[in-house]
């Protein structure tokens, strides 16, 4: 990545966003039309004031100013109303705790996520993805968006737990966890926070949802205390997990807190990466002629594991462009604790700011043909050449994505033993584009299968 020879800028260009509207400011052109609008505003300046609502927000459009808000955790927080909405659903885990009780908190999951237990959770998905593969049926259409959310589910569930419950526990999060993250975008969408009280059939499907996971959660932590074993699962490591200052354990609740954030974080973003993977493949035969060339290469027709990884680099390097193009965290937000300069322009504090990785991701300046789907721009020799900070698809500082090599590992697998069986072609007719939900999702996807 360039470092040392970018130019320092001096002279930051600040803009005021255009069609501000009485009373909603700029909230209903990030309502109705979010990838376009924000897209719009880098073309302004580096950083550009918006209003939603009353709320005084502004996106910083240069990775400079990125990396600013996201490496001072302290002055910029994780907060504000997506944030307080989420509370009630996600209690107080990594995604909602604040700056203090999250570096706590942080220091004790770390090692969860360590490279030796990754490999053990690396098994889970070879088991999972070879599985998946025979699922599948020459010229039988899958909804490819349902089957990376099953594959997905299935793996994050089994990693977390690895008891005899198994069976019963994965098929209870593949059926809630998607009731779940939707009604969780609807109540992170309502400004008035009323949907959530209405007597809507949606409402009592979400609220069934959540009591089955916290119920399946809740059992699952008391028969792990009450078995004391090691089980070398991510929820073993959360129950073992000591902190280094003070030697304190968590709670149960704690646990449970983590155990509800790490699916809701987990699932839903490396299902959507994968599925536009799909879909870009399928449209870039000469990038799919290369997969189906590595893949054969390096496994020979066997289901790749964790082993592989390292030699699967063109596979990486193509789920690495759809994470560029189609990042699942298309945006996330900040507050600030206290006033603050950006770009040399004062911030009161609690001004919202909002960070989106696909506005970035695009900008002309730090990727050039920016639309284009190359996976060979992340050839060592090339990916030197980008801009420090520029791509941000797991975010960046001590807020980064605890699970980015979890992801970035069972993808690889994932495409890896799907591709060695199988190519999918999509079926005529269907039109794809971005849904800015609570991932970037591709929305119904159908594709056929064919045996390769
Ligand atoms: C391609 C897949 C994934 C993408 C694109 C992704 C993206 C992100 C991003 C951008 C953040 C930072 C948000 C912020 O700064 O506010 C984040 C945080 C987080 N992610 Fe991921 N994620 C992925 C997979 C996963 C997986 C597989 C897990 C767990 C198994 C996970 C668990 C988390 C957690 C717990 C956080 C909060 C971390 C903290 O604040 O300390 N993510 N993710």
């Amino acid at each position: 990545m360039k470092t040392q020879s970018d130019p320092v800028r001096r002279s930051w260009r600040i803009a005021k966003a255009p069609g501000r509207l009485p009373l909603a400011g700029h909230a209903l052109h990030l309502a109705r039309r979010p990838l376009e609008y924000l897209s719009s505003l880098p073309a302004l300046g580096d950083l550009v004031e918006l209003r939603l609502g009353t709320r005084l927000t502004y996106l910083p459009c240069h990775p400079e100013l990125v990396q600013e808000v996201l490496l001072n955790a302290r002055v910029y927080d994780t907060g504000g109303p997506v944030k307080e909405k989420a509370r009630p659903i996600l209690g107080n885990g990594l995604i909602t705790s604040d700056w203090a009780d999250h570096r706590r908190q942080r220091r004790m999951i770390q090692p969860a996520f360590h490279t030796t237990r990754i490999a053990t959770y690396a098994e889970v998905m070879r088991e999972e993805c070879a599985t998946h593969a025979e699922t599948w049926r020459p010229g039988r259409p899958v909804d490819v968006g349902d089957a990376m959310q099953a594959l997905t589910a299935r793996v994050t569930a089994r990693a977390l737990f690895s008891t005899d419950m198994a069976p019963h526990s994965v098929a209870e999060v593949q059926r809630s966890l998607p009731i779940m993250v939707r009604g969780a975008f609807r109540r992170a969408l309502d400004p008035t926070g009323l949907i959530a009280r209405l007597p809507l059939a949606a409402n009592r499907e979400f609220d069934a949802a959540l009591g089955r996971l916290h119920g399946l959660i809740d059992g699952i932590i008391s028969d792990y205390r009450r078995s004391g074993e090691d089980r070398g699962d991510l929820l073993s490591a959360l129950l073992a997990a000591r902190d280094d200052e003070d030697g304190g354990a968590m709670t149960d609740r704690e646990v449970h807190d983590q155990v509800m954030t790490l699916l809701l974080a987990g699932v839903e973003t490396t299902a959507s990466a994968l599925t536009w993977t799909w879909h870009l493949l399928a449209a870039h035969p000469e990038v799919e002629a290369q997969l189906h060339a590595e893949v054969d290469e390096v496994l020979g027709g066997r289901t790749p594991t964790y082993a592989d990884v390292p030699r699967l680099t063109h596979t990486q390097r193509i789920f690495t462009e759809t994470l560029r193009l189609y990042p699942p965290a298309w945006m996330y937000t900040r507050v600030t604790t206290q006033p603050t300069k950006l770009a040399g322009h004062r911030l009161p504090a609690g001004t919202d700011i909002l960070i989106s990785p696909y506005v970035i991701h695009r900008i002309p300046e730090f990727f050039p043909r920016p639309e284009a789907f190359e996976p060979d721009r992340w050839l060592p020799e090339r990916a030197k050449d980008v801009t420090r900070g520029s791509y941000l698809p797991f975010g960046a500082g001590s807020r980064k994505c605890i699970g980015d090599v979890f992801g970035m590992t069972e993808a690889t697998l994932a495409l890896a033993a799907l591709a060695s069986r199988w190519r999918l072609r999509p079926v005529p007719g269907t039109t794809v584009s971005p849904r800015a939900e609570m991932s970037l999702t591709a929305g119904p996807l159908p594709m056929v299968p064919e045996p390769r």
